[in-house]
Order: C-alpha cells, then structure tokens, then sequence
C-alpha cells in the first residue's frame, strides 16, 4: 500500500519523521549548505538549528503538488502570517492538492482569546500589542537587527474560530472546531505541540 502523502506547511523546527515538511524561511534554505551550518553555529544567526530535508516553497504561491495528490495537511501558527488575500489563496490551494476526504487541520493564534484577556484587564496594553505578534522583536545583536526581516514574520492577519470557520467552509471544507489533540488524523500527537493549541483556534475538516 502507497504510504499517506501528509504536508506540514510553515513548518519551523517542528519536523517529526513521516511528514513532509515546508517552509521558506531562510534558515531552512541555507541548512541545505554544511558551509553553512558551521558558520551558523559560531554567529548564531537563525535561532532554529533548520532540518536540511525542508522543502522550500513559499506558501504564498500555486503549491507544486498535483490536484487531489495529498491525504492529510497540517498547518500550525503559519495561516496568520499570511495577507487575508494570501491565507484564503493558501487555503484554496490547500483545497486542490487534497484528495477527496483528505483531512486539512489549521491551527492559528485566537484573536477572541488574547482580546478577552485585555478586556478582563488580565494583561496590559503593551503587553497585549506584543501578544497580538504584529511587532518585530527588538533584537540587541546588531547583525540581526539588520537581518529581522528576513528572520522573523511578524503576524499579518488574525483569525477567531467563528471567521476561519467561515473562510474554510466557503473554499469547500467541511470543517469544525477541534480540541488539542482530537483529531482524525492518527498520528496528531507526532506533529502537535501542546503549547501551540493554548488560545489557539483548531479547525480541522476534510475536503468534500
Ligand atoms: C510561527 S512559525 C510556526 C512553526 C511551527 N509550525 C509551529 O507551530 O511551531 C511560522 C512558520 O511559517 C513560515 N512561513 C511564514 N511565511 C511563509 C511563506 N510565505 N511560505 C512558507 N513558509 C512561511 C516561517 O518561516 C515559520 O517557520
């Protein structure tokens, strides 16, 4: 039997075996150079010790995966770095190389969540802004201060359970809210991190 065809998109440093991962960052595209590497360890230029095996595509784009070719997608705190034109085109993209009954699982930053916290005073406005994650972080190291944008994603637009729900169900999916780990995928707890599914919206579905 053909083993499942599962994508990570926007992967980061989360790259279990049995996945194919991607991302564009440019850590991911120079792990690929040992040259690289070395020099990497000595300047600490990328935060993340990048896996050399990171297909690089920018997500952005036309995937270069065959309509109906993939069975299971995962896409963890990615989809909000993304333009709203961006994410819903990488969502209908997600929609085409699905094989029917594919199963998409998108888990994104709350806005509702972070915004509750502020409201209930739990938190304070500037704390509030930088957990919204629009901000570049201010970096001492002078180096990546130049280099932060092409380090770091600042967040380009934010989502709430009832809005991507919505989204995903106009491309097509049949989809709902989902709890950490509850899933019909059934090796979710290789690739889920728990820290990433707190005030976090889970929308998994599958393509009808
Ligand atoms: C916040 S990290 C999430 C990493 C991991 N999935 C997790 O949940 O910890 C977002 C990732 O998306 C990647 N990314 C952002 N924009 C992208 C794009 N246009 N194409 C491909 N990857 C992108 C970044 O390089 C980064 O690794």
């Amino acid at each position: 039997m053909n083993q499942a065809v599962k994508l990570n998109l926007g992967c980061g440093a989360q790259t279990p075996d049995g996945w194919i991962h991607v991302d564009f960052a440019p850590g991911a595209r120079f792990a690929k150079f040992p040259f690289f590497r070395s020099i990497n360890k000595k300047l600490k230029l990328f935060d993340i010790n990048w896996n050399r095996k990171i297909i690089i595509h920018n997500l952005t784009k036309k995937f270069p995966w065959k309509e109906s070719s993939v069975d299971v997608i995962y896409s963890s705190h990615t989809l909000e770095h993304f333009t709203r034109e961006d994410g819903r085109r990488f969502l209908s993209e997600c929609y085409r190389v699905l094989r029917k009954d594919g199963i998409i699982r998108i888990v994104v930053p709350d806005l509702r969540s972070l915004v509750d916290e502020y409201l209930k005073n739990n938190i304070p406005a500037d704390q509030f802004v930088e957990n919204l994650g629009v901000l570049y972080e201010n970096r001492s190291n002078v180096l990546k201060k130049h280099m932060v944008k092409f380090i770091e994603f600042p967040h380009k637009c934010m989502y709430d359970s009832r809005r991507l729900i919505e989204i995903m169900r106009d491309i097509g999916f049949d989809v709902s809210c989902r709890a950490a780990f509850d899933s019909d995928i059934p090796d979710i707890r290789t690739i889920e991190l728990e820290e990433r599914t707190e005030n976090a919206v889970i929308a998994e579905g599958r393509k009808t």
